[in-house]
């Protein structure tokens, strides 16, 4: 178990959903955390609560969709409360809509936050990591990052994106000797208002997962090294589905209803933050 006393812990998107619970847990257990987001109300919020908590909570706005943007950020991080130990990428966005009714600039967005962001903050803090060796690099993927999933075809391989960049980066770590770990992250749907309206056809089976659940269950595979962890764990079943001829395959995704999760998507609608 990997222990927080001093350590400094970065959460990208972490005013909001399962990021400020994250955000929230390793503060209370006395990490140096800093959220970055592009929310300033929520960025508020966070610092309001943290010092109401009596916890180390520093806001910071970064919009990780702009490279030198994370650069000048990780520079004023470094300056102001020092190197960076854990690093979660979680900060993320959905379009929620059927290939062709997707604008082109949601189709970007989604790569440059979902994709191309991991690679930002990974040249702005991996340098030191590797210089140090220590340090763990976290991506919040998710199952659609396994599984393509009708209604998301952007998100699905934005994630299988970030899936492809987590893993290949493990292996280079590996192959170099470094003490430098990594966990990947694929959830299911979280209650967290982003997939507003998905609904699960077998929620005994495949449940949607409630936010505290996800991040509590999320923070403990980082502080215990996990390589991966897969929420619920049955979705690891699609591995082996891959196995099978691929009119199993359909069967398997009809069956779980994965097809039709989306239909009644609506996105975060309200503030919930
Ligand atoms: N919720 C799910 O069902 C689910 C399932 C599997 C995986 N995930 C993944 O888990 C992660 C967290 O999801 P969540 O449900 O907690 O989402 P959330 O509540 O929407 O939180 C995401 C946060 O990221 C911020 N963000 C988005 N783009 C950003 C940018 N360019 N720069 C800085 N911050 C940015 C958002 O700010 P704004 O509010 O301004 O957009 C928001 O505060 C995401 O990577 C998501 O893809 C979620």
């Amino acid at each position: 178990m990997k222990s927080l006393t001093d350590k400094i812990v970065v959460i990208t998107g972490g005013s909001s959903g399962i990021g400020r619970l994250m955000a929230l847990d390793f503060a209370e257990r006395g990490a140096k955390t800093v959220v970055w987001d592009r929310n300033d109300a929520g960025l508020r919020e966070m610092e309001e609560t943290g010092r109401s908590r009596g916890l180390f909570i520093k806001a910071m706005n970064c919009d990780i969709s702009d490279r030198e943007a994370v650069y000048r950020a990780a520079e004023k991080l470094e300056a102001e409360v020092g190197p960076a130990d854990i690093l979660i990428n979680n900060a993320g966005v959905v379009s929620g809509s059927p290939l062709l009714e997707t604008p082109d600039e949601k189709i970007a967005s989604t790569f440059s936050v979902n994709t191309l962001a991991l690679f930002w903050t990974a040249k702005a803090f991996l340098p030191g990591m590797l210089a140090r060796n220590s340090g763990c690099l976290v991506t919040i993927a998710s199952a659609a990052g396994i599984i393509g999933i009708t209604g998301l075809v952007d998100y699905s391989a934005s994630k299988f994106g970030a899936f492809g960049y987590h893993e290949a980066l493990t292996m280079e770590l590996r192959r170099n000797g470094s003490a430098v770990k990594t966990t990947l992250v694929c959830p299911f749907y979280i209650n967290t208002g982003m997939f507003e309206g998905v609904r699960s056809r077998i929620p005994l089976l495949l449940p949607i997962l409630k936010s505290e659940t996800a991040a509590r269950r999320i923070v403990k595979a980082i502080l215990k090294n996990k390589r991966m962890i897969v929420l619920p764990p049955i979705i690891r079943s699609v591995f082996l589905l891959r196995l099978l001829p691929p009119f199993i395959f359909d069967a398997a995704v009809s069956f779980f209803g994965i097809n039709h999760a989306m239909d009644h998507f609506t996105g975060r609608v309200t503030e919930a933050k």
